[in-house]
């Protein structure tokens, strides 16, 4: 059979298999390793994988490529961003540095805040202009597809603005993009010491507006096939000051009355019982988990919630505590790693260097850390059965790695040894 591009001689080819559930405990340490692999692509999608002997065997093709000395790997799926911003927070770096913490700034006005002003001020012309070379950054360093997250609006307007924004950039053949609404982010100034009233807002205008939006998005032409097949999340701030287990529990559930799958940022500062919450509406997953008990790790670990920990922000913040990956995987938690890119908490688009950080800080293995980016990740955001793997019948999104070791990809940080990108069966980079 004659298929569109044939990758052969990969000195590694790392599949990250999972059959129809992501990876969990002792699975976590196989990446479904081919010496001398090769991989078989026609119209955008994966046909074969096996040993090169194998594979050459059985296809020819119109373009081929020798991957010797090279490793050939999933794209990384992102599973949480907030990489559509306007403006920076570089002044924020500096206050602390000189000492005050993420929350201070966020109660003194600034933080999410202080991106919403510039959010709201940008047109989405400007949005797309501003996100667009931040997701080609990602793109070569191996990120083929994003969720992002809304939450920088605040109000009904700017919150579509950010949709919209979603949509023009997803026209891309580059990366997929998953959308999540997350108007519950923090409470905007003209609500401020009435968060009961925000939260009336987003349940009752925002959300419906947003329902509408979808619908009226998948039905139009010029939307991209993948998100117009794609889920749109709904996401909150659980976190002591900002909306509390009450109130994050009627925001996800209102979502869900619209059918928008919930996901939580739960106990990245304090526990609020986050976890559970996202477990009993049947999230899709929650993440940060800096501060989650034993207990509720023990919960986790039985659902079919992903935990999604985001080690950029530890180590942006200057902080020497991290979430207890390693206690996770051994519970039997189904582990994601995103970058959280956002310009406060992580200003980093580096999914390696993620990794680099977690094997190091959280302990976990390169070939969890691996797993934990492409399978996992692509369930962290319900696409586990189309993305995250190099299998046949999924979609073509891969790497070629400038290493003739998965572990490289873990084991160096700083650099970029992502070679070439292949995205639906297309070279990117
Ligand atoms: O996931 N913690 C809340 N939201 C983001 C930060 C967003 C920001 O600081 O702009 C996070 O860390
Ligand atoms: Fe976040």
């Amino acid at each position: 059979m004659k298929v569109d591009l044939l990758i052969y001689n990969a000195t590694q080819l790392v599949t990250c298999t999972s059959p129809g559930e992501p990876k969990r405990g002792q699975a976590m340490v196989d990446v479904g390793l081919i010496l001398d692999g090769a991989i078989a692509i026609a119209d955008g999608q994966i046909v074969a994988v096996g040993p090169s002997s194998e594979v050459r065997a059985d296809f020819t093709a119109r373009e081929t490529v020798d991957a010797t000395g090279k490793i050939v790997c999933p794209g990384f799926v992102d599973p949480h961003t907030h990489v559509v911003y306007a403006g920076d927070r570089v002044n924020e770096f500096e206050l602390r540095i000189r000492g005050a913490s993420y929350m201070e700034i966020m109660q003194a006005g600034g933080g999410i805040v202080s991106t919403m002003r510039a959010t709201r001020a940008a047109t989405v012309e400007q949005l797309v202009a501003e996100t667009r070379p931040r997701l080609e950054t990602m793109l070569a360093l191996g990120t083929t597809s994003v969720e992002i997250k809304t939450g920088y609006g605040l109000d009904t307007k700017t919150e579509i603005k950010m949709l919209q924004a979603i949509a023009l950039l997803a026209s891309s053949p580059h990366y997929d993009l998953v959308p999540t609404f997350i108007g519950a982010h923090a409470v905007p100034p003209e609500y401020k010491g009435r968060t009961d009233e925000y939260v009336d807002l987003v349940i009752e205008d925002m959300l419906p507006t947003v329902a509408e939006w979808q619908h009226a998005t998948r039905n139009t032409q010029h939307t991209s096939p993948f998100l117009a097949s794609s889920p749109l999340f709904c996401d909150v701030f659980c976190e002591a000051n900002v909306f509390d287990r009450e109130q994050s529990w009627r925001v996800l559930e209102a979502g869900l009355k619209f059918g928008l799958p919930a996901k939580i940022h739960a106990d990245e500062f304090a526990n609020l019982g986050g976890v559970s919450l996202a477990i009993e509406l049947g999230a899709v997953s929650a993440d940060h988990l800096d501060v989650t008990p034993p207990a509720e790790v023990e919960k986790l670990a039985q659902s079919n919630t992903v935990g999604v920990v985001l080690p950029a922000v530890n180590f942006n913040l200057g902080s020497a505590h991290f979430a207890d990956a390693r206690a996770m995987i051994d519970a039997g938690v189904a582990l994601a790693l995103a970058t959280d890119i956002n310009p406060g908490s992580a200003p980093c688009p580096s999914m390696p260097l993620v990794m680099a950080i977690a094997c190091r800080y959280q302990k976990l293995l390169p070939a969890e850390a691996l797993n934990a980016s492409t399978i996992n990740a692509a369930h962290a955001v319900g696409l586990g059965h189309k993305l995250g793997s190099l299998e046949a019948g999924k979609q073509a999104d891969l790497l070629l790695i400038n290493a003739p070791d998965y572990r490289h990809l873990a084991y160096q940080f700083g650099g970029n040894l992502v070679e070439r990108v292949v995205k639906r069966g297309q070279f990117v980079t």
